[in-house]
């Protein structure tokens, strides 16, 4: 059979990530490919008994019938009040759509605003999924230097008065991939040149829980004045990333779009996984699970910053990021490292890493190497980090 497949998923690859797990089947690769929470973090007693009581209650079949698009309400309206501990106060229920992961957030978003041809523009380098959406929407996906600390303004404007994009896309909190956090004064210039433009911010902030050092930021949303900025947040690296529950924090206007969007979809998000979610949120559950993940995710990131410094050659520089799953690396240029083309190679050494050119809008990056930290232990970080400065050393 001939495939008369779309011209949308022309040239479009899997998710590289996706494609590296097939080769991870062997134990003793150490994986710093991922971008999973760690195994010991997620609360399968804890969501034992939220399932069970939840099931118990005269409530249950609620819970397995066919619900709002908009989401479950008590967790609607809890969220409203949630995103007040990242500055985003003054919204309702009407504020806010329940979403199947963060990634139906972006997707959707992509959806109601995107044509073929129009411009999103995106930090260089950024989450892959955000690049690999865009091309499923056939936008152009346009990279915005990023440097030391974060997001260039002077190139975003530059870049939004030339390409004149409907999206900026950005991870403000321990960005996916670099572990880089963006400035307040950064986030409130942000929201208030894009503003200017009429473009659109798309905040993907999943990691904001998983701070280690530093103090907690407002979000980008939180200098909203003029309705543009859209706030993502999930549930997927603080309880579980399987229970695919997330959330979109916009105007009234924007979510009831983003909602037919979701009819078409999966017409609503799993009922009875929202109502766990809204079990950990209604009280302080997810915060004391946040408090038992942050120490262990601190010391791998510790662990791992420590062996790199001591491992890896003196043409590789690194993040040292405050939080969130990863860090960043880059071989200086002149070195002419490519980790695109030792890769094969690190995974026949028993270790494995993403390579950078995966996070460009434009492809460049093979002198780079995202690292993920949360789902080894430290030993095996260790390990990992040794092979890693054999191979490169
Ligand atoms: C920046 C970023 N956005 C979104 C996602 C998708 O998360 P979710 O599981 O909530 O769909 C991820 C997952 O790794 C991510 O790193």
């Amino acid at each position: 059979m001939e495939y008369r497949f779309s011209d949308r998923m022309q040239g479009i690859s899997g998710n590289a990530i996706r494609e590296i797990f097939k080769l991870l089947d062997n134990p003793e690769v150490v994986s710093f490919a991922g971008g999973m929470p760690a195994t010991d973090c997620l609360p399968v007693a804890r969501f034992r008994q939220m399932c069970d009581r939840l099931l118990s209650s005269p409530d249950a079949p609620v819970l397995l019938q066919y619900g709002a698009t908009e989401g479950y309400l008590p967790l609607r309206r809890r969220l409203a009040e949630f995103v007040g501990r990242c500055g985003i106060h003054g919204i309702s229920e009407d504020n806010v759509l329940v979403v199947t992961g963060g990634q139906q957030g972006i997707d959707l978003t992509y959806k109601i605003f995107i044509n073929p041809g129009d411009a999103v523009l995106v930090e260089d380098p950024t989450y892959l999924a955000a690049l690999h959406i865009a091309k499923t929407y056939q936008a152009r996906a346009i990279g915005v230097r990023s440097g030391e600390e974060g997001i260039e303004l002077e190139d975003l404007e530059a870049k939004i008065k030339a390409e004149h994009p409907k999206i900026f896309y950005i991870v403000p909190n321990f960005s996916n991939p670099t572990g880089k956090t963006l400035s307040a004064e950064k986030r409130k210039a942000i929201a208030e040149l894009c503003a200017a433009h009429g473009v659109m911010v798309l905040e993907d902030d999943p990691y904001r829980e998983l701070r280690y050092s530093g103090e907690p930021l407002p979000a980008i949303k939180s200098f909203d004045k003029a309705g543009n900025c859209i706030y993502l947040f999930s549930f997927s690296k603080t309880i579980s990333p399987a229970m695919r529950v997330g959330a979109v924090v916009a105007e009234p206007e924007v979510i009831r779009k983003l909602t037919v969007g979701k009819q078409a979809t999966d017409v609503h998000t799993a009922t009875l996984l929202q109502a766990v979610a809204y079990e950990f949120i209604k009280d302080d559950t997810l915060d004391q699970q946040i408090a038992r993940s942050v120490p262990l995710y601190r010391e791998k990131r510790d662990v791992m910053l420590e062996a790199l410094d001591r491992c890896m050659p003196a043409s590789f520089t690194h993040t040292r990021p405050e939080g969130g799953l990863f860090i960043w690396g880059e071989f200086d240029p002149a070195s002419k490292i490519s980790a695109k083309a030792k890769f094969r190679e690190a995974v026949e050494n028993k270790v494995a890493y993403v390579c950078g050119n995966d996070f460009f809008a434009d492809g460049r990056g093979d002198n780079c190497v995202r690292l993920n930290f949360s789902n080894e232990t430290a030993e095996r970080i260790v390990l990992g980090c040794e092979r890693l400065g054999k191979l490169f050393g």
